[in-house]
């Protein structure tokens, strides 16, 4: 069994030469960047996130920055993926990570599972999927986010555009503090009031 670390540089080099051999979207593996991977870890573990959430799974790649910071703290993460390939690709890459155990795999729309999930049901909220659907979820997004729970969007410099009236919307949320970090595509980063 390779390493974490090994696994996650052979996704890199992976994820980058598959990529360009591929310009249709729905077979691209679109992974975040090793720096918003760290990032990430380093918001699970500062937050003590035990219960994680991931939409958008891919080829699980960013599941294993989340999943190994969030072992680190005797949590889990659940990630979604609606694509029964990458879904496959992502199940085998857990299983090289020997983090199987600590993540919930699903096969399903984001928008029914967040529809399912209890109130505060997550103390982190990774969303990296169909941006178009951001604002649709928010309701659901906002209410299965526990108080004092970190909402990480990918993506928010790259495909601002995309997704204005739903990041604009939060910013202007008294419920929530916000910014935008300067990490890989954009990390637009909003933490919600409330004691944990
Ligand atoms: C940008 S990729 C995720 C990359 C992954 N987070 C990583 O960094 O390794 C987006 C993924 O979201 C999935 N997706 C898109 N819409 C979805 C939805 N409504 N429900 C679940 N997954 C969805 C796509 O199939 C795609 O694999």
């Amino acid at each position: 069994m390779p390493s974490i670390d090994t696994l996650l540089s052979e996704l890199e080099a992976f994820g980058v030469s598959h990529d360009a051999a591929h310009t249709e979207r729905s077979s691209r593996m679109l992974n975040i960047t090793r720096d918003t991977g760290e990032l990430l870890a380093v918001l699970v573990q500062a937050r003590g996130a035990r219960r994680v959430l991931e939409i958008g799974t891919s080829n699980g790649y960013s599941t294993l920055w989340l999943a190994r910071a969030a072992r680190a703290l005797g949590g889990g993460v659940v990630t979604v993926e609606k694509a029964q390939d990458k879904f496959d690709m992502a199940r085998a890459n857990f299983a090289r990570a020997q983090l199987q155990g600590v993540i919930g795999q699903l096969l399903a729309d984001a928008g029914e599972v967040l529809r399912d999930a209890l109130d505060g049901a997550y103390d982190l909220i990774f969303l990296d999927s169909a941006r178009q659907q951001y604002q649709q979820w928010w309701p659901q997004l906002d209410r299965v986010l526990a108080a004092g729970g970190v909402l990480v969007v990918d993506n928010a410099s790259s495909h601002y555009a995309d997704m204005a009236a739903f990041l604009d919307g939060i910013r202007c949320d008294d419920r929530y503090t916000s910014c935008l970090a300067t990490v890989g595509k954009g990390e637009f980063i909003a933490v919600k009031s409330g004691a944990w």
